[in-house]
This record gives C-alpha cells, structure tokens and sequence, in this order.
C-alpha cells in the first residue's frame, strides 16, 4: 500500500500511530467489558440479598401469604432516591400471592434451582429482577413460594458511564502521549538523514568535497558512498572541463599573436612581393586558427553525445570513407602516399550514426596517418566485419606511436614530442569521443609491414 510516499517523517508517524490506536481501543474495549461485568455481578449480588432477607420476612395470614415488613426494613429498601425497588411473592404456578402487581411476565420460572437474574421493564424503566425460591419460614409442611425482586437500572447505567469514562480519558490521555514520544522520537531519529541533506545541499560547483560517512548512519551509508562516489566523478569531469578551457584559451592566443605579428608586419611593408609573401603567411595562420576553431568546436559538440544532439540514423560507411579519401587525396599526391582503400564487399555498409561526426572521425585518422607518415609511404584504409560488428581500419607504414604513449595520445592537446608536423594534439581526443557516442570501441595496433600504426573502430551490432 503506498500512503503518503512523499515523507518518510510522516510514514513513520502514521504507522506506528495506527497500531497504537488499535492496541488503545481494543484495550479500552476490554477493560469497559471486564470493568462493567464486575459492577453487574456486584449489583445482581446485593438484588440477591435484598431477596433473601425479604424471604425472611413471608408470613401466613389465613389463606394469604404475605412480606411483612417492618418501618425500618421499608425505608431500608426506599433509601436510594434514584434506584426504585419493587417486590412480588407468587406461587409455585406464577399466581400472584403480594406485592407489586405490575411485574412483567418472566418466562421459565419454574424449577427455579438458585436465583435466576433477568432484565425487563417496570413503571416504564429499565429493571433487573431476581427470583429467588423460598420457603416459608415456620411453615410445616414446607410451603415454597417465588419471591421476587426488582431495581431500577439507573445506578447500573451511571456505574457504566464512569467505568466508560475512567477507561477512555486516560487511554485517550495515553495514546495523546504516545503520540507526541512518537514524533518526538522520530525527529530525532531523523536528524542525521536532515543534517545529510544540508551536507548535500552545500556543495557546490566549487565545493564538491565528499561528505563525511561518519556522521552518517548505518543504514544510509550506501547512499553516502554513491553520493561520494558521484561528487568525485563531477569533480573530475569539471577538472577536465576546466583544463580543457584553459588550454583551448592557450592554444589559441598563440596563432592569433601570430597572425597579428604577421599582419603588422604586413603593413609595414612597400614592396609588392614582399606584402605578397607576409600575406600568405598571415592566410597560413588565419587557416591554422580557423582549424583550431573548428576542432574544438567538434569536440565540444560530441562530448554532449549524451543529450543524444546527434541524428542518429542508418549511415553508409564505404560512401563516408570514399568521400574522406576525396578530400585527402591532393594530400597523399603530394607526399607520394600510397593511399589505398579496401572496401567491404557489400555495396553498403550501413552504421548507425552521424554522418558528419563520422565523416569528422574518419578525416582525422586519416589526416593522422596522411601527415605522419613519411614520403613515399602507405595508407590503407578498411572496411570489414566481424561477428557482425562493421570494422574500421586506418594502417600506415610510418614512425607509428610508441607503446607507452597509445593510452595518452587520446587525451586533449597531447603530442608525442619529436614530431616535426604541426598540429594541436585534438585529432585523436575528437575521434574517442565520436567512438563513445557512437559506442563504438577504438584499439592500436602494429600498422603494415610490422611498422607504423593502425588504427580500428570496432561499431557495435546495430
Ligand atoms: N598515424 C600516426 N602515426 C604516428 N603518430 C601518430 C599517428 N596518429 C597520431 N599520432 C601521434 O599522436 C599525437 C596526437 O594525435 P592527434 O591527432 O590527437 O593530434 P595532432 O595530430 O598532433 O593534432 P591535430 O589536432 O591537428 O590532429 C600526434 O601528435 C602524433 O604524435
Ligand atoms: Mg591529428
């Protein structure tokens, strides 16, 4: 059953409050029944006895039996205001012999063995009414009459009034009590989860310290550590993000300096040929910014992979790859690449995906393997498949990473030192994180001829 599922405060509160109250009424059930049971059997006792000493009293007076009771025992028996007393003495048979004639017909009073106690109705009230067999004292042969005996029911009805009343107010009392112990106690065991919250509540983008578990309790300490475990990972993710500004702030100041040098220089000149010549290297520094630009525009696009902002759709691998080769074309004719692509048989080969993105993650590898590779070298580029995953691969027979630095060369802005070509060190950190979105898996491994590097992504089964 799912009641009030917003407060755990309130859950509590109310589940152990219905089974106090349920334990409180029973309770109060139980002692008004035991409570008014007593008082009854104290109040048939005394009509008993009121009984018996009338009995005492029966005489005979000629053919009539008669109660002869003196002035004492009379005002004995109207002494209470509230509670009238009525008696009758019949025969054997029911006739009626003295008394009160207006007593109602009793059934099976016949072989009457003790007194027999019933309730009926008399001088329009409530009464209880005792028959008793007695003999008549004095009397030989023994003569035996019912004597009976009658009470109004208001003292029985004030009595169980206040056996009510001193049964409800103090459990009433008792259950008010218990519910205050209750909420107080459940504040109180609360505390600790109220004083997490604040822990949680301050921290922030600049104070993402891990919660202490110590004041934590037991049972919430799973929950601390995944909160720890979270804040760290937020931590580290900002750390990168941070670094990331930072160096993209760095890296770009430098070819902006450039071009600014270049174009002041520029200005200075007066010869045609030589504003000529200063004006093609500020265009070499505009195109190396506006690359840089563009890089760490695309990496910052597919990092939000995430938020799932690429289409994804069926895409052809063969026609993505053909058109990269297009573009890098000029480029392995002028190096003497032999630049070479092993396409997959199928006409198609469908991935899902961005096409940009991965025409972006493609152009990389091979911009990679196209500008570290010596004159004269190779460059194949593959499409396969393997247990049914699409495989790319981007080999080349060039000076290839070394070993140590294939975890880093990933990483934003790492370079291997001693190469000769420019870049950013961006190319490989964009392909990871269009692999990632993609879920596709990136490995290395020795290029062709047991030299240089080659590259795959491994797709998953779309
Ligand atoms: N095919 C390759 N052969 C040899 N070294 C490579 C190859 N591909 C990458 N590297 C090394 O890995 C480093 C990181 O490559 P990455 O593409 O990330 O950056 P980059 O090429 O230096 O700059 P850019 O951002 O312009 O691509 C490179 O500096 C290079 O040293
Ligand atoms: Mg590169």
């Amino acid at each position: 059953m799912k009641v009030l599922s917003g407060s755990l405060k309130e859950q509590l509160i109310l589940w152990l409050m219905i089974p106090i109250l349920m334990l409180g009424f029973l309770q109060g059930c139980v002692a008004y029944y035991l409570g008014t049971n007593f008082a009854n059997n104290s109040f048939d006792e005394s009509l008993g006895d009121i009984a018996s000493a009338l009995s005492s009293q029966l005489k005979i007076k000629g053919q009539n039996v008669k109660i002869n009771l003196s002035p004492s025992a009379k005002s004995i028996l109207e002494y209470d205001d509230d509670d009238k007393i009525f008696y009758q003495v019949l025969g054997l048979q029911g006739q009626f012999l003295d008394g009160d004639p207006r007593f109602p017909k009793l059934k099976s009073l016949t072989d009457l063995k003790g007194p027999d106690y019933q309730n009926g109705r008399l001088d329009h009230q409530k009464v209880r009414i005792v028959s008793m067999e007695s003999a008549i004292p004095g009397v030989i042969p023994l003569r035996n009459v019912i004597v009976q005996v009658a009470k109004s029911a208001t003292d029985r009805v004030e009595l169980s009034h206040s056996i009510l009343m001193s049964v409800v107010i103090p459990q009433f009392l008792l259950v008010l009590f218990s519910w205050f112990i209750i909420w107080f106690g459940v504040i109180r065991g609360l505390s600790p989860l109220e004083k997490l919250c604040t822990a949680v509540r301050n921290r922030t983008p600049r104070n993402l310290a891990p919660i202490n578990p110590i004041e934590a309790p037991r049972e919430v300490l799973p929950l601390v550590h995944a909160i720890n475990d979270l804040l760290g990972r937020v931590e580290a993710d900002l750390n990168i993000h941070r670094r990331f500004v930072a160096n993209s702030a760095h890296q770009l100041k430098t070819p902006l300096a450039g071009l600014q040098a270049q174009a002041e220089f520029a200005l200075k000149q007066t010869q045609p040929e030589d504003i000529q010549q200063a004006l093609s290297q500020v265009h070499i520094s505009a195109q190396r910014a506006g690359r840089l630009v563009e890089q760490l525009l695309s990496l910052a696009r597919s990092e939000q992979d995430e938020h799932h902002l690429f289409t994804q759709k069926f895409v052809d691998l063969n026609q993505i790859v053909r058109n990269v080769m297009i573009e890098h074309v000029p480029h392995a004719l002028q190096k003497k690449i032999d630049l070479i692509f092993e396409e997959n048989d199928s006409s198609e080969i469908s991935v899902l995906g961005d096409q940009t993105s991965l025409y972006e993650l493609t152009s990389n590898l091979m911009d990679n393997a196209l500008r570290y590779t010596q004159n004269g070298g190779q460059v194949v580029v593959r499409i396969g498949k393997e247990t049914g995953r699409v495989v790319l691969t981007v080999s080349d027979n060039g000076p290839g990473i070394p070993l140590e630095k294939r975890d880093h060369v990933f990483e934003r802005f790492y370079r291997v030192l001693g190469n000769a070509t420019e870049g950013s060190g961006l190319g490989l950190a964009i392909v990871r994180e269009i692999a990632r979105a993609h879920h596709a898996e990136i490995e290395m491994c020795e290029g062709l001829d047991n030299q240089g590097i080659s590259i795959r992504v491994t797709f998953p089964v779309a």
